[in-house]
C-alpha cells in the first residue's frame, strides 16, 4: 500500500502511523506547578538526544480542548523536569497518570505513586520508578498540526541528574535492564516491554566509534 498523509487517504481502520515508529520509549515526565502542584504525565514521543552532555525532549499535543498541556506550562514557568523510567510493573499508574486532570490536582495520588524528592530540582521522582533524570529547561519548539491536538510542543531538557537503584545494578556495572522491564508504546493500544536483549559491535576497532556507541564521547 501507499498513501501521502493528510493528502490521500490510507484506507485502513486505523491510521498505522504511529504503529511503524516503535517501540516507542516513555518519557514519564513529572513537574510541579508555580503553586506547588505535582504532575505527572507519560508521553510516547519522547527520546534522549545527545549523551555529552545528555539531553532529551518529549513532544506535547495540545489537550483536547486545544490547550498546551500542564506539562508544557510547568516545564516552561519553573524551567524544570524529572524523567522517570516507566516499567512493566508500574504500567497501570502510567496508564492512570495519563488522565486528563484539572491543574490543581496532584497526580501522583491519581495515579497511586509516592514521591521522592529530588536532589537539584524541585519536581518529585516516582519513588517506585528504578531511574530518574533531573532536567533543566532547555527550549521548546512549536510544529503546527491538525484539529484540536494536532499542534505540537516539542520540549528539550538537559539531564543534569541521574539516580539509578542500587539494586538495579549488575555485578559487572550494567543497568539490570530485563529486571527493570521497562515499557515502550506500540500503535494502537499497544505496548510491549524489554523482555530480551542482543548485542552486536559495530565491526572494526575503530575504538572511538564504540566508545560513542556505548555513550562516551570524549576518546
Ligand atoms: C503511554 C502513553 C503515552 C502518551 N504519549 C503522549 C505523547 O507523546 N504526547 C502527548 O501529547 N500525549 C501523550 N499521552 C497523553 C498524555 O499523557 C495526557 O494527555 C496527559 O493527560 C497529559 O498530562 P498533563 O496535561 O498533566 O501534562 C500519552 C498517554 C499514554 C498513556
Amino acid at each position: 500500500m501507499f498513501y501521502e498523509p493528510g493528502k490521500t487517504p490510507h484506507g485502513l481502520p486505523h491510521d498505522p502511523f504511529k504503529s511503524c515508529v516503535v517501540p516507542r520509549p516513555i518519557g514519564w515526565i513529572s513537574t510541579v506547578s508555580r503553586e506547588g502542584v505535582h504532575n505527572l504525565a507519560p508521553f510516547s514521543q519522547f527520546q534522549n538526544l545527545t549523551f555529552d552532555p545528555p539531553y532529551v525532549m518529549f513532544a506535547s499535543n495540545q489537550n483536547t480542548s486545544g490547550r498546551r498541556k500542564d506539562t508544557v506550562n510547568n516545564t516552561e514557568q519553573t524551567g524544570e523536569f524529572v524523567w522517570n523510567m516507566a516499567t512493566y510493573a508500574l504500567r497501570e499508574a502510567v496508564n492512570k497518570s495519563a488522565e486528563e486532570v484539572p491543574s490543581d490536582v496532584d497526580e501522583f495520588d491519581v495515579a497511586g505513586v509516592s514521591k521522592a524528592s529530588s536532589r537539584i530540582v524541585k519536581p518529585c521522582r516516582v519513588a517506585e520508578s528504578p531511574v530518574h533524570f533531573e532536567c533543566a529547561y532547555h527550549q521548546t519548539i512549536r510544529l503546527p498540526g491538525n484539529g484540536t491536538m494536532g499542534t505540537v510542543d516539542i520540549v528539550f531538557g538537559r539531564v543534569i541528574a541521574i539516580h539509578i537503584a542500587d539494586d538495579y545494578l549488575t555485578a559487572d556495572g550494567h543497568i539490570d535492564i530485563l529486571k527493570a522491564r521497562p515499557i515502550a508504546r506500540l500503535g494502537y493500544f499497544d505496548y510491549t516491554s524489554v523482555e530480551s536483549i542482543f548485542s552486536m559491535k559495530i565491526p572494526g576497532n575503530d575504538p572511538r566509534r564504540l566508545a560513542g556507541m556505548e555513550g562516551s564521547a570524549r576518546f
